[in-house]
């Protein structure tokens, strides 16, 4: 059996991480490949749970600290509910956002410590790294202007879409600064382009790394021939 894949998509507001995800998953398949696609924080019926909390900012008086945890649960129960059985299952599972977020959103823009935001990232994801993260890189004021022509006209901002430019600065540089931090699992990709040429580029890599994966199966096939 094939060995699954875990492929994370990260980045800002209105990047077009989803529709990237979508576009990957529909061009997997017509290659023949079995592919899950998710979401956090969600997921799995637990997180789903929490995200409504965390999303509508109920949890926001709770503090910095509790989000975090909540975050964390709800990833935990992502991973081990959905994540790590499909890998295992063989399939390529595609995840829009993942624990880069928490530690550009929780751990650098909300201020908590690293060895606190370590040491949770260590349990929730319990050895599931991705294979790969995707960072969608976009101009924040980019972001922000594609987020609120996508929400229309009369829906409000959620509470993360109103924060000001500065904070999203801020986080941009924390997704690249984990990238150059970690370039065998990252790849950064300029995603104020169309997005034919976007999905053209992150299929490009995909088709790389799935390669790097069946090889090995197709060494050991033609040993044994
Ligand atoms: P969502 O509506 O899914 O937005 P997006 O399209 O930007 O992914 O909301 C997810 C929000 O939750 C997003 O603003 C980032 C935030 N978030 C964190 O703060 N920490 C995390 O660990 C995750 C996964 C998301």
């Amino acid at each position: 059996m094939k060995r699954g894949l875990f492929i994370t998509f990260e980045g800002g507001e209105g990047v077009g991480k989803s529709t990237q995800v979508r576009r990957l998953a529909e061009a997997l398949r017509a290659d023949g490949h079995d592919v899950l696609t998710t979401r956090e924080p969600g997921g799995s019926a637990g997180a789903e749970a929490v995200r409504h909390v965390l999303l509508s900012g109920a949890a926001e008086p709770l503090g910095p600290r509790m989000e975090a945890v909540l975050f964390a649960a709800a990833r935990s129960d992502h991973v081990e509910q959905v994540i790590r059985p499909a890998v295992d299952a063989g399939r390529i599972v595609l995840c829009d956002r993942f624990m880069d977020s928490s530690r550009v959103y929780q751990g650098v823009t909300g201020g908590l410590d690293s060895v606190f935001m370590a040491a949770l990232e260590r349990v929730t994801v319990n050895g599931m790294r991705p294979h790969l993260t995707i960072m969608l890189d976009i101009e924040p004021s980019e972001g922000l202007r594609r987020a609120s022509a996508r929400r229309g006209a009369g829906e409000d901002a959620d509470r993360y879409e109103k924060e000001e430019l500065a904070l999203h600065r801020r986080r941009r540089e924390a997704f690249l600064a984990i990238a150059a931090a970690e370039p065998d699992r990252c790849v950064v990709i300029e995603a104020g382009r169309n997005e034919d040429e976007v999905a053209r580029d992150v299929l490009g890599i995909v088709r790389q790394v799935v390669a790097a994966r069946d090889e090995p199966a197709a060494l050991a096939e033609a040993a044994q021939a």
